[in-house]
């Protein structure tokens, strides 16, 4: 779910660069056209292999092992990947600018297909063509015994960039493999842009035996991996694989660079929900083992303790709960033939992700959706910059809160004594929010504590605080409340309270579910839910027609 809600979300952020999902489908595309009859996709295994000589996934070849050995592959020769790994042995470097336990490994692979020429011209267009990057320098094998200097990749690289650096590194940095106790590996090359390892080139010649010995294998391997967030640090140009879209939506402390711990935290938690998917659960031993001991550890540290881990879960639940409810609203609503307008309307009114409305829908234009995306994205620039008229005192969560119970109480005057009954003043700070409304005589006790319970109900009921922009006419004609005096853009922002259809009449709740709706420019909480127990401490007079309540939030 995380990954979802970072998909979506990216086009936001990285539009200078290429974001996550675009490098990955670069990466795709590129492969799968690449040569004769193109590579076939496959899509990634789980990150508990069936393999029992490992614990874990840890690289794209893994799946692919018994095609190096003659068996015959089912999706033919040459086929690339997008693969999920889990990678512990570096556990103690995670925090730094680049390590992780969980990363995705973008790779190609051939089993007798082709080799170091085909292989290295790849890696070289991919990177320098089709990403634009420059290369610092590349890495061959320099033999040692038994296996030779790799002459040939060396005049490869030379052949295809005469200026190229090449440096000549022993077994430790340029020989791969293998996974397990045995099985393929060999010699490597290995592209490093900005200082950094992108991409890891093996060429599977050899059996590594049990007893470690090598024995060429009758068919030559291609087996490449090159980590998404790493490329991703190097192609948006961030510091750290934590800057990069891939976890910018994750919470970070306000201001300055991530610390060690939250890095911590945020690579662990990826690989847990990862590994929880693919079905590992905690126990005493193998995968269960690590995925304990991973849960373990960011449980330690003072921001993840058990309170801040029940609002994160509590905060997920909702939203879950919330997008569940919105989508079957909205699913109710898509036809097959709807005009663009329409079609951006249920998008940004239910949340309903592109991808299923690209499905529902016949006639679905992606350009048309695309500019009624862009036009919406200008407007809330313009909002965000301050046009629309805010009125709070600071952006504290305490007041943030005041705010929000504010709207509910107006909401519920209204519902009590009629539309007719207007703000005409307000405050709101930390302590208490302060009403001023049109009404003309002192409300009984009775009355207030029918106020109450009615701001109560829908406190309890969790509302949706939703703000959409939208043209001044349109907001008109919805009856949105306005403030008294205050004179309007053409685009307004608006702030909807609204609720699944379960919430009661009695409530508050028009036909529509809308608590209510009021011209403002926020900031609002996201849910009802937050603001607590609501109290009135006091009505009075104001001036003449006008009637003043104070009240606080417990
Ligand atoms: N198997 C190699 C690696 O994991 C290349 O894919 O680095």
């Amino acid at each position: 779910m995380v990954f979802f809600v970072v998909a979506e979300m990216n086009f936001l952020f990285y539009n200078y660069a290429m974001n996550s999902n675009e490098l990955r489908q670069s990466f795709l595309d590129f492969f799968s056209k690449k040569e004769n009859g193109g590579h076939k996709i496959v899509p990634s295994s789980s990150l508990l292999p069936t393999d029992p000589s490992v614990l874990f996934t840890t690289a794209g070849m893994q799946q692919f092992k018994p095609y190096y050995l003659g068996e015959e592959s089912p999706w033919g020769k040459n086929v690339a990947s997008c693969q999920k790994c889990i990678r512990t042995s570096d556990i103690e470097e995670v925090g730094d600018e680049r390590h992780l336990t969980f990363f995705e490994m973008l790779g190609n692979f051939s089993f007798g297909g082709y080799w170091k020429k085909e292989a290295i011209s790849y890696a070289h267009e991919f990177v320098t063509k089709e990403l634009g990057l420059k290369i610092d320098y590349v890495t061959v094998f320099e033999g040692t015994e038994g296996v030779p200097f790799d002459q040939e990749s060396f005049d490869i690289w030379q052949s295809l960039d005469k200026n190229i650096t090449i440096k000549k590194c022993g077994r430790a940095d340029n020989f791969w493999g293998p996974t397990g106790d045995e099985g393929p590996c060999g010699p490597t090359t290995e592209i490093y842009v900005s200082g950094i390892e992108i991409w890891n080139l093996v060429f599977n010649e050899f059996y590594q035996q049990k007893d470690k010995t090598l024995k060429p294998l009758e068919i030559k391997g291609i087996d490449t991996g090159m980590g998404l967030e790493r490329l991703a640090m190097v192609i948006q140009n961030v510091p750290t694989v934590f800057d990069t879209d891939i976890f910018a939506r994750l919470p970070e402390r306000q201001g300055g660079a991530s610390t060690k711990e939250e890095r911590i935290i945020k690579d662990h938690t990826r690989a847990i929900v990862a590994l929880i998917l693919d079905g590992a659960r905690p126990s005493n031993k193998n995968q269960g083992y690590v995925l304990r001991r991973l849960m373990r550890r960011i449980m330690m540290y003072p921001g993840f303790s058990l309170d801040n881990f029940q609002v994160v879960k509590n905060v997920v639940e909702a939203e879950f709960k919330a997008f569940t409810v919105a989508m079957k609203e909205g699913l109710k609503h898509v036809k097959e033939d709807m005009d663009a307008q329409e079609i951006f309307s249920l998008y940004e009114t239910y949340g309903l992700p592109v991808d299923v409305l690209r499905d529902k829908i016949k006639n679905f234009n992606q350009p048309e959706f695309d500019a009624l995306l862009k036009q919406h994205q200008e407007l809330s620039r313009t909002a965000s910059a301050g046009m629309f008229k805010g009125g709070l005192a600071d952006h504290e969560p305490a007041t943030v809160k005041l705010h929000t119970a504010h709207h509910l109480l107006l909401a519920a005057l209204q519902e009590m004594f009629g539309k007719e009954v207007k703000q005409r003043g307000s405050n709101i700070n930390q302590e208490r929010l302060r009403l001023d409304f049109s009404f003309d005589r002192k409300l009984t006790d009775v009355e207030k504590q029918k106020l109450e319970s009615m701001v109560q109900l829908n406190i309890d009921a969790g509302l949706n605080v939703i703000q959409r922009e939208m043209p001044l006419k349109e907001a008109q004609k919805i009856g949105a409340e306005m403030e008294f005096g205050v004179k309007y853009g053409n685009t307004v922002s608006v702030y909807f309270i609204e609720g699944p259809s379960f919430a009661k009449a009695s409530a508050g709740q028009s036909k529509d579910g809308v608590v209510s709706k009021e011209f403002c420019g926020g900031p609002h909480v996201g849910n009802t839910k937050e603001l607590g127990q609501f109290k009135i401490l006091k009505e009075e007079a104001s001036s003449q027609g006008v009637r003043r309540i104070k009240a606080v939030l417990r």
